[in-house]
């Protein structure tokens, strides 16, 4: 963990920052009941678990005041017709914001609150995207080929409930039926 002042210098098209605590890797395997083809799934674990996603931490303790950032890498692919995505979730304090910056690739955030609203909005190179406390989001790489790579920043004491969105789903998915990416009702989201 950096301490006192510092800087991180984060390199165009690079993905690895030159510093960060901790790396987290997603595989398919952790997003058991998440995409809704549940037969292209079990097919694509078959043959191989792939990386969906990885995340590159900068720690700092989890208390009110402090903020913790990193990079998050969505990779290029499909499910079915549905995209790589991250997991999501609620911050578990949910009275907490979070701001994402896209540095590379294009996708969306999905987004949804307790009580019912949603939205979608596109990320591209450039794009400074604002998370409203109480918000669920999950970042969807939409591109064709590239790496979805966003800078992200949130209160270190928020948390994260990826419970809820476990059982329930989020209300709005992410496809491609031959038009491009398009935003589908979720017909087994669980209110
Ligand atoms: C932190 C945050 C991001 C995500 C990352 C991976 O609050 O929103 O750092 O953690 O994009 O997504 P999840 O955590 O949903 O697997
Ligand atoms: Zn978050």
């Amino acid at each position: 963990m950096a301490d006192g002042p510092h800087t991180v210098f984060i390199e165009a098209g690079k993905v690895r920052p030159e510093l960060f605590d901790a790396h987290i890797e997603r595989r398919l395997s952790s997003m058991k009941g998440q995409y809704l083809d549940q037969e292209a799934y079990r097919r694509m674990l078959e043959e191989e678990d792939r990386l969906l996603y990885e995340v590159y931490e900068l720690r700092r303790p989890e208390k009110e005041g402090e903020l913790l950032s990193g990079i998050s890498i969505v990779h290029p692919g499909k499910v079915g017709e549905e995209y790589f995505m991250t997991k999501g979730h609620f911050h578990e304090v949910l009275d907490t914001a979070e701001i994402y910056w896209c540095l590379s690739g294009r996708g969306v955030m999905v987004m949804e609150t307790p009580e019912g609203e949603w939205s979608v909005k596109d990320l591209s190179p450039g794009t400074v995207l604002y998370v409203p406390p109480r918000w669920a989001h999950r970042s969807v790489n939409t591109g064709s080929g590239e790496n979805l790579v966003t800078f992200f920043v949130y209160p270190a004491h928020a948390g994260h409930d990826y419970g809820t969105i476990e059982s329930k789903g989020f209300r709005k998915l992410m496809v491609d039926r031959g038009a491009g990416a398009e935003v589908i009702d979720n017909p087994r989201w669980r209110g």
